[in-house]
């Protein structure tokens, strides 16, 4: 029944057509209890209270794939904008985006240029930034402007996916650079050719790319919300006298909240993933496929006056 679900929704996922209504309709069906509003001045009263709570916080400008040059020039500017208002609102938070909003399907080039001059803005403000990962077609992309960013700048992160049979590989292609790496099963609709069907082979790579990363040395974000996987974390990290400054522990928004804070009164840190902005669609149905018990927000928007 779960697969049926995952696969339904990672379906509905990459539609077009739905994705352009959607927006149309604005955050229906519960999409406001995971999103953060429709811009940034929405989301800044929620970083703040998680902030106050001791949460930090990573926000994402929702939005994936450009068709123009043009439209990744717009998104560049957006995640600059973003940068300059943490920046001047002294919030705790860095920022996530994905390679395909700045142009990435385009041409390798008009990536990197737009990168430059988001992390130009990232140093100058001192805002960490993440590459989030997205579906396999990209990963090798992804990863080589990772590379090439990461031996240029110190405040860049970017996703490893324990779904795919190549991340422990491509933990060792990164390690020159010190890479600072959130680690994640993966979220989108991949075949058996490239990802586990299994998962409990991806929950165990998990831990092995944990592990990995860990005793290389480099700073982790482990961004699950798995109590076996969070509790394996924190048994590995007791055994091997790893210190709470190298790693931290990562939800979505909306998500486990009770969690986030008592991993905080534990005394660990703790990063909340905060999208906000109206291109919601993909996130959101991807939200429910992951767990069907986030069909709960739909119904309840569905139904809220
Ligand atoms: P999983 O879905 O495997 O669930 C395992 C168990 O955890 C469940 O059986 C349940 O017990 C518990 N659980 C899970 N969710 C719960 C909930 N909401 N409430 C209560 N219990 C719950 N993916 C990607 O491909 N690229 C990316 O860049 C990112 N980035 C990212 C950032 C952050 C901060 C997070 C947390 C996740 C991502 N992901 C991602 C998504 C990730 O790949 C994955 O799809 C989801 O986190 C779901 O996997 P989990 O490990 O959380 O648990």
């Amino acid at each position: 029944m779960e697969a049926i679900n995952k696969s339904f929704f990672l379906f509905l996922a990459n539609r077009p057509l739905l994705d352009r209504l959607a927006k149309r309709w604005g955050s229906k069906f519960g999409a406001d209890k995971i999103v953060g509003g429709e811009t940034f001045e929405h989301a800044v009263p929620l970083i703040q209270n998680l902030n106050s709570q001791g949460l930090r916080v990573t926000v994402d400008h929702l939005g994936e794939f450009v068709a123009s040059d043009a439209e990744a020039r717009e998104r560049t500017l957006e995640c600059i904008q973003t940068i300059r208002m943490i920046s001047a609102h002294d919030l705790n938070s860095q920022m996530s985006l994905k390679v395909t909003s700045l142009g990435l399907d385009i041409s390798h080039d008009l990536a990197w240029g737009n990168m430059i001059q988001i992390m130009e803005e990232a140093v100058k403000h001192d805002v960490f930034v993440t590459i989030d990962m997205e579906d396999s077609s990209r990963t090798q992309a992804t990863l080589d402007l990772y590379k090439a960013l990461k031996q240029k700048y110190n405040n860049i992160g970017t996703v490893i996916q324990s779904y795919l049979y190549r991340s422990d590989q491509d933990l060792d292609y990164l390690n020159e650079v010190k890479p600072i790496l959130r680690l994640v099963k993966g979220a989108y609709k991949e075949s058996a050719k490239v990802a586990f069907p299994d998962k409990s082979d991806v929950d165990h790579n998990l831990k092995q790319l944990i592990k990995k990363q860990l005793l290389n040395g480099h700073y982790t974000a482990i961004a699950s919300h798995d109590d076996a996987i969070i509790n394996f974390t924190k048994e590995l990290v007791k055994e091997y006298g790893i210190t709470k400054d190298q790693f931290e522990f990562q939800m979505l928004y909306g998500m486990r909240s009770q969690s986030q804070l008592d991993l905080l009164a534990e005394g660990y840190t703790v990063r909340v993933y905060l999208p906000y902005g109206n291109d919601w669609y993909g996130y959101f149905m991807r939200r429910l496929a992951e767990r069907p018990a986030n069909i709960a927000f739909a119904f309840n928007g569905l139904f809220k006056k």
